[in-house]
């Protein structure tokens, strides 16, 4: 497949014999697209970018160890998760402003989940809102919408409500950023969101204006944005007024210890999402896939644990499910797609880790999901 997808710097049609064969194509192409405010903001992390890098780094320190003679001729690799069904066990998660990357944003996004059967978490800074993403996946997309706490709790209630009407099918609240990290690219570009987008989910309650450029000021607007918007006084409590608020089932993302997934379950999240933030918060926490065991562990099958950060070829897919996730979701790669063209990237960057994922589970001799066991991976410290 060749991109032909709008130039997302410009605003032009471009049409390019790029071919694609895994994640890193997209991503190479995507920075010859993207201008570097956008490019900045997608690729970036915190500080030094140490997670950033150690998300990749860390799934090539687990080996696997496949079993061969196991007829592997018809393999399946379809799971459920909190009971919906999705074709494979890679979903998309939220990533904010869509729309830098491709005019159609999110509704490319939405469309391209639902054609190749998976999630896609809606991130509440979409640049689409919740409503129109909904109309355009429809009944059968299968989404989650994801949550940040504002300080204004009748504006956080709302979009809870606002979910839940349009057919979401959980509440993902993010924990880990009470804040915005301090990340360098988008204080040097001083990112802002350019003037012809907006945050779509809160068009006319919140003050935008501090995200768009304002030449006079210093720093990311971003982090302007979440210091004065963001309630950063969050406890557990927040979760149970969540709970209290919906009947979808709530989920915690970003959660990186057995203590707090403990918390977690005594609080009553019915999942767990294993992440970083893909290296845009705290900067030199674990590598998520190193974190993963220690959580899986500890909440003893009571909720489902999914994970993200780094996940861009099969095989980590497959390492992450032996080693306890339940699905796995990916961040930049659906941006990468998107900047490279639109539902068909993000639809292409799908297959591409459905078929490597299917293709590594027939190498390690696995026929579905229950046979990928702890016992294919081992870390390398221990061979
Ligand atoms: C550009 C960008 C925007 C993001 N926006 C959000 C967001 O709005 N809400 C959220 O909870 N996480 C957000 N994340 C974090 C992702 O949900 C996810 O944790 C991370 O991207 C996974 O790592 P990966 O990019 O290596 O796949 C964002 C990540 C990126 C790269």
């Amino acid at each position: 497949m060749a991109a032909a997808g709008r130039c997302a710097g410009s605003g032009q049609s471009v049409a390019r014999s790029v071919a694609v064969f895994c994640l890193s194509d997209f991503e190479k192409y995507a920075r010859t697209q993207l201008n570097g405010n956008a490019w900045g903001y997608y690729s970036s992390g915190a500080d030094q970018e140490l997670t950033l890098k150690d998300n990749e780094e860390a799934f090539r320190r687990y080996r696997l160890r496949p079993r061969m003679l196991k007829d592997v001729s018809k393999v399946d690799v379809k799971t459920r998760i909190l009971g919906q069904d999705v074709s494979f066990p890679v979903c998309v998660g939220a990533t904010a402003m869509q729309r830098m990357a491709h005019t159609d944003g999110e509704i490319a996004t939405c469309r391209a989940a639902r054609k190749m059967e998976t999630c896609m978490m809606l991130s509440s800074w979409s640049t689409t809102s919740l409503e129109e993403v909904a109309g355009a996946s429809g009944e059968s997309g299968l989404r989650w919408f994801q949550l940040y706490i504002y300080r204004d709790r009748d504006l956080t209630r709302n979009l809870v409500l606002r979910a839940e009407r349009s057919g979401y099918k959980a509440i993902v609240v993010t924990v880990d950023a009470p804040v915005v990290a301090k990340r360098l690219a988008d204080a040097r570009n001083r990112f802002s969101l350019p003037p012809h987008l907006h945050l779509a989910n809160f068009d006319t309650q919140l003050p935008q204006s501090s995200l768009t450029s304002d030449s006079a000021l210093e720093g990311s607007s971003l982090e302007r944005y979440t210091r004065d918007l963001l309630d950063a006084s969050l406890t557990w409590e927040g979760i149970d007024w969540i709970r209290g608020l919906t009947g979808l089932p709530v989920l915690v993302k970003g959660i990186l210890t057995a203590e707090d997934a403990v918390e977690a379950v005594r609080h009553g999240v019915q999942g767990i999402i294993v992440s970083n933030h893909g290296g845009r918060q705290l900067d030199g926490v674990l590598a998520t896939i190193d974190a993963l065991s220690e959580v899986v562990k500890a909440v003893e099958g009571q909720v489902e644990v999914y994970m993200d950060g780094g996940v861009r070829q099969g095989t980590d897919v497959l390492k992450a499910l032996a080693m306890g996730a339940r699905a796995v979701f990916i961040g930049r790669p659906v941006l990468w797609g998107l900047a490279y063209n639109g539902q068909e990237g993000v639809e292409r960057v799908l297959q591409i880790l459905r078929d490597e994922f299917k293709t590594a589970m027939m190498l390690s001799g696995c026929r579905n999901l229950a046979e990928i066991q702890p016992s294919l991976v081992v870390h390398q410290s221990k061979i």
